[in-house]
């Protein structure tokens, strides 16, 4: 009998999740809580919220869940981990003592700066005062960052010392961010291209997986303000082997033995947001769940069962676990709600899901279905992907296929992938 595996979660992400997942040998039934339209085609979805981890274990022990898997970082933070452990409940995911990777950056400079991994230079602040002083010390550009999480709205990369101390005065003073901003971290300004690099990682043994590259600003060109991810694509060519294997040696490998040493072991995902500077790689962020829309790019071009991997690092078993990766590029073009990421409407009728191409991946990330149609349920709808040959080719293919699809107000980027062209 296959494995019953519940995913928590409702965005693209978690879609290309189950999708990854439907292909594996040993796989029985896929639950989804709450999950979306998309989901509902692959798993049977239960409206439970992400956040209530006590129906969600009982949905566990109900459906005889062999196996569950978290997608957002807010349950990881708060414990879920934790929890469905010690019910005897196997599941995917950092407990709460090493999810503060991602949910302090005060915790993560310090430990980068305890055990040499590269990062920015950095100092802490709770004081305004002190803070101010240290921005005028070090003068702009610096880069301003709440300690705890804001759904990616507490970094103010500041070109000029007016925005800094503002930025400060927003976090410290005016408490814009609540608890999350009662300290911030106030860093040198890094320059270079960004990557996103996922490993596996079950407290010991570090399995890396393809690297990718977000586009985060709503419109083309890298105009206009940030979003949760517009589009992404792998592996990007500047990600060359040499460096891949600084990352391995001077970030990995010492991240998971510094997290082991603490105490605190790493099981899961990690996603390092990093920053290719002349120096060599360097930290910009952990994250402590796979990336949306990272995700969508890197699960089509893995060439392993995505199902045994996934419970190896719940077991601790990485080190037997074989994983391969296709050749070739992966892009993905995310169709966005009008108004995104400012508010937005929902319900609006999505048209022409199934008038895209047999190999062309339609990743669902706010959809619900009413009847027989299905319609947008949040600011990022849908996740467009190809696959090529060539970064070329992948993008050729992916906006040939994407105009099938429309809802009133409909908007995607048309630069997806354009910055490797050019690099
Ligand atoms: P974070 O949430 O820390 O990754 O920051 C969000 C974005 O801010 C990153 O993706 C970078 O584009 C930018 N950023 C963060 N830290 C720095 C830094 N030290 N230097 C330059 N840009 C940064
Ligand atoms: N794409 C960035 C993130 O998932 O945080």
């Amino acid at each position: 009998m296959g494995k019953n595996v519940l995913v928590i979660g409702r965005g693209a992400r978690e879609h290309a999740i189950i999708w990854k997942l439907s292909q594996s040998d040993g796989i029985g039934r896929i639950l989804a809580a709450p999950g979306n339209a998309g989901m509902a085609e692959l798993a049977e979805c239960f409206d439970i919220s992400v956040n209530d981890t006590e129906r969600l274990i009982e949905l566990a022990k109900e459906q005889e869940i062999d196996l569950t898997i978290v997608g957002p970082e807010v349950p990881l933070m708060a414990g879920i981990v934790d929890a469905f452990e010690a019910q005897g409940l196997k599941i995917f995911g950092p407990r709460k003592n090493a999810a503060i990777l991602e949910g302090s950056k005060v915790f993560s400079k310090n430990l980068m700066k305890k055990y040499g991994i590269p990062s920015a230079d950095f100092a802490s602040f709770t004081d305004v005062e002190e803070a101010k002083a240290f921005v005028r010390e070090r003068r702009a550009p610096i880069v301003v960052k709440v300690d705890g999480l804001a759904a990616g709205k507490g970094v103010v990369v500041a070109q000029d010392e007016e925005t800094a101390l503002s930025a400060l005065e927003n976090m410290l003073v005016d408490k814009a961010f609540g608890s999350a901003g009662l300290e911030v971290v106030v860093e040198e300004c890094l320059e270079g291209e960004e990557v996103s690099v996922f490993a596996l990682c079950d407290g010991k043994n570090v399995v890396p997986l393809v690297a990718a590259q977000d586009h985060k600003r709503i419109f083309d060109g890298d105009q206009g303000p940030n979003t949760g991810g517009m589009g992404a694509y792998s592996s990007p060519g500047f990600y060359t082997p040499e460096i891949h294997q600084r990352v391995m040696e001077e970030i990995l490998q010492p991240i998971v033995k510094a997290m082991a040493s603490e105490g605190r072991p790493y099981k899961g995902v990690l996603f390092l947001g990093l920053m290719l500077t002349a120096k060599g790689p360097q930290v910009l962020e952990f994250n402590v769940r796979w990336g949306d829309p990272e995700t969508q790019v890197v699960l089509p071009m893995l060439d392993s069962d995505f199902l045994a991997m996934t419970e190896a690092v719940a077991d601790g078993t990485l080190n037997n676990i074989p994983m391969a990766f296709e050749s070739g590029v992966c892009v993905c073009v995310v169709m966005a709600a009008e108004g995104y990421p400012g508010e937005y409407e929902t319900g609006r009728v999505i048209t022409g899901l199934n008038d895209v191409g047999p190999d062309t991946m339609v990743f669902h990330g706010g959809t619900r279905r009413i009847g027989s149609q299905v319609v947008t349920d949040g600011g990022r709808v849908l996740s467009v992907v190809c696959k090529g040959e060539t970064i070329a080719q992948a993008i050729d293919k992916v906006y040939g296929e994407i105009h099938h699809i429309d809802f009133a107000g409909a908007h995607y980027r048309k630069d997806i992938g354009a910055r490797m062209l050019k690099l």
